[in-house]
């Protein structure tokens, strides 16, 4: 069996202030008994903590070594320039960032993000040294109609930089902030089925970490956690309460 990285990845979306992430951050440090020893545990489960871009640089705030990774939930397709109320990936590693969620299906409804916009975004990631966590998912009527393995292509071959750096989080639109979790054989074929498609398209999909997203919350992570082809998670809801995220990061720690 290939020992992948495993990651725990909070995704704050458009909630909590400079003053609540740092009291998150706070209360997670404390909860997790700040020590060397749990350092060097929390590298078998990475904790990437996203915040609003205002928070990225949380780390700078503490003159010890915290074990956590700042990650942004976005950035502009572009290096830099006329593009107001955007941000460019020199700006968010600068600011802290070592992460960036790509084509969340929330940015790619809401704001008609394109494969091909994500796939330049890659290109920024690399030149900046950031870890690109690119999302990929199918809606309901698309599952519904066995287009599942279509749509999951099409997002991969359109959008992946051929790079060795890159996690990709399995994100069914229906899942996302629906309290409806997949089922473990829904993920399981699902994981199976990219890292097919990633060795189609030239990486060697057992490399690859693939996270799941959509309701994971304390009750059901240690199940799905369980699954051969899960390697963490990307949570929304879940991970804005620093106990809740805490359960489902020992889940993952623990079961590595
Ligand atoms: P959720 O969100 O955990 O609230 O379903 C997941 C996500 O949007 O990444």
């Amino acid at each position: 069996m290939i020992n992948r990285q495993k990651y725990c990845v909070a995704n704050f979306k458009m909630n909590k202030t400079i003053f609540e992430t740092d009291q998150y951050i706070k209360k997670f440090l404390q909860l997790s008994f700040y020590n060397e020893k749990s350092l060097d545990l929390r590298e078998k489960c990475r904790i990437v903590i996203c915040p609003p871009f205002t928070s990225l640089n949380f780390k700078n705030k503490y003159s010890f070594r915290t074990g956590l990774y700042s990650g942004a939930q976005n950035i502009n397709c572009n290096k830099l320039g006329a593009f107001t109320g955007e941000i460019s990936a020199q700006i968010v590693y600068e600011a802290g960032a070592r992460y960036v969620i790509l084509g969340h299906s929330e940015r790619r409804d809401h704001y008609n993000e394109t494969n091909e916009e994500i796939k330049k975004k890659f290109s920024l990631c690399y030149k900046n040294l950031l870890s690109p966590i690119l999302c990929i998912g199918e809606s309901l009527d698309q599952r519904k109609n066995n287009k599942v393995e279509k749509i999951l292509r099409t997002q991969l071959s359109e959008s992946l930089k051929l790079e060795n750096c890159l996690i990709i989080a399995y994100e069914p639109i229906w899942a996302i902030g629906t309290g409806e979790t997949a089922t473990s054989k829904i993920i399981t074929e699902t994981h199976q089925m990219i890292r097919k498609i990633l060795n189609d398209i030239g990486f060697d999909g057992q490399k690859i970490s693939i996270l799941y997203g959509g309701s994971v919350n304390r009750n059901n992570a240690q199940e799905l956690i369980s699954l051969e082809d899960v390697d963490g998670f990307l949570i929304g809801s879940a991970s804005l309460d620093h106990e809740h995220f805490y359960d489902i990061y020992k889940f993952i720690e623990e079961s590595v």
